[in-house]
């Protein structure tokens, strides 16, 4: 029988977001097993944390480098990291596990600065272990059932792509533990909203179309008095292949929870598709038709029905997107082909995104090249 891929996390803290959706995500499928963390720099909290997640006490470290090295000398120990901590600790928690042989699935963005993007790649590139980025987006059945339309002709020729996400939760001086961070650059890095949710918008834009962004024109605010880093963003885009389109993110929008939306145009049909009804995607013909499909539907195609548990009009949502994600790594783990999982080049042009971007708009430089 296979046995269960063992998981070791760091990050993931009380009180944190995404570790716990890391642990749900990655145990949904019974492939993977959260076995050991470094939950938190305190090690009271990471040991407080361990007990949430009911695993051996012994097990909850103070450190990521305890975890490595005790984990090392186990027969049962992880056979991988995930790196759900804030953006500026992605890279070394990533250099200690690929310097330990270990695989790693990390948290958008992929660092916190470019340049350590190109250690992150160099480093990943080296020890030659699978490495999986969690844009968590790409995960949703329609999501992929709409990249394997675009990519089959659906819409014809690529005309426009317009990208929203929009929330309005940091429309006030941040409070918080999930906000704190966030708006400060030693720990977010070079990008606010553009690294937090931007790169989300960006990554979705050229998942579904297979296309290239190759040219920004990027406007960058900080709105709320006292930010440094962005919280307001309009980005407008140019294809490789000439098509146009806007990405619109923003954190300052009152009202707005996680209103990603992505609307995209071809000469033959246009399609639709939002985040917070995910189990429905639009698509509209030139000649007046229309087509909903629903998730769970049988005229879906094996990139979105292979990662559907329920039936059509039994909702799977966020946690089952995340764990898709999870279920193609595990597979890479296994030596078997997941192609759709975003790996280290996704993760690259994120953050090649996000610096140009920050850095043309700050600038006030109009259209940019946006360089592989
Ligand atoms: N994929 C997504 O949809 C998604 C959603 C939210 C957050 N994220 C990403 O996940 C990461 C964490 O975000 P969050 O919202 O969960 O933040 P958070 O502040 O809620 O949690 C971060 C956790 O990391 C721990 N931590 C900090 N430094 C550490 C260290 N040196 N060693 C071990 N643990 C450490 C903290 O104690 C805390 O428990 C960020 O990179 C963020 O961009 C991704």
């Amino acid at each position: 029988m296979m046995r269960r891929l063992r998981m070791g996390m760091i990050g993931g803290g009380p009180g944190s977001f995404i570790g716990p959706v890391h642990r749900i995500a990655a145990e949904l499928d019974r492939e993977i097993e959260l076995v050991a963390g470094a939950f938190s720099s305190d090690a009271a909290n990471s040991r407080a944390a361990g007990e949430c997640y009911r695993i051996d006490p012994a097990r909850a470290y103070a450190s990521l480098e305890a975890m490595l090295a005790a984990e090392a000398a186990r027969e049962d120990g992880i056979d991988f990291v995930t790196i759900a901590s804030p953006n500026h600790h992605h890279l070394p928690a990533a250099r200690a596990a690929l310097a330990a042989g270990i695989p790693v699935m990390t948290d958008k963005p992929l660092t916190a600065t470019l340049e350590e993007a190109h250690e992150m790649s160099c480093l990943v590139k080296a020890a030659g272990k699978p490495f999986g980025v969690t844009y968590t987006y790409s995960g949703y059945p329609l999501v992929r059932e709409a990249r394997a339309r675009v990519a089959a002709g659906a819409l014809g020729t690529l005309r426009k792509v317009v990208v929203e996400y929009r929330q309005g939760w940091l429309a006030r001086a941040a409070e918080g533990k999930q906000a704190e961070w966030r708006v400060d650059p030693a720990r977010a890095g070079l990008g606010g909203c553009i690294g937090d949710i931007g790169v989300h918008a960006f990554h979705l834009a050229e998942f579904i179309t297979g296309a290239r962004v190759n040219e920004i024109m990027p406007d960058l605010a900080a709105v709320v008095p006292g930010r440094v880093l962005d919280d307001d963003c309009t980005v407008l885009l140019r294809f490789a292949n000439g098509a146009r389109g806007a990405l619109l993110a923003s954190q300052i929008e009152v009202g707005e929870l996680n209103g990603l939306r992505i609307r995209i145009y071809g000469d033959k049909a246009g399609l639709v598709w939002a985040q917070e009804t995910p189990n429905t995607l639009e698509l509209h013909y030139n000649d007046g038709r229309s087509e909903i499909l629903h998730a769970g539907g049988g005229q879906l195609g094996p990139d979105s029905a292979s990662r559907t548990r329920t039936p059509g009009g039994h909702p799977e949502g966020y946690l089952e997107a995340f764990a898709n994600l999870y279920r193609d790594f595990s597979a890479q783990l296994r030596g078997e082909a997941a192609p759709l999982l975003p790996g280290i080049a996704d993760g690259m042009r994120g953050m090649a995104f996000i610096d140009t971007a920050v850095k043309a708009s700050r600038a006030g430089a109009g259209w940019v090249k946006l360089e592989d």
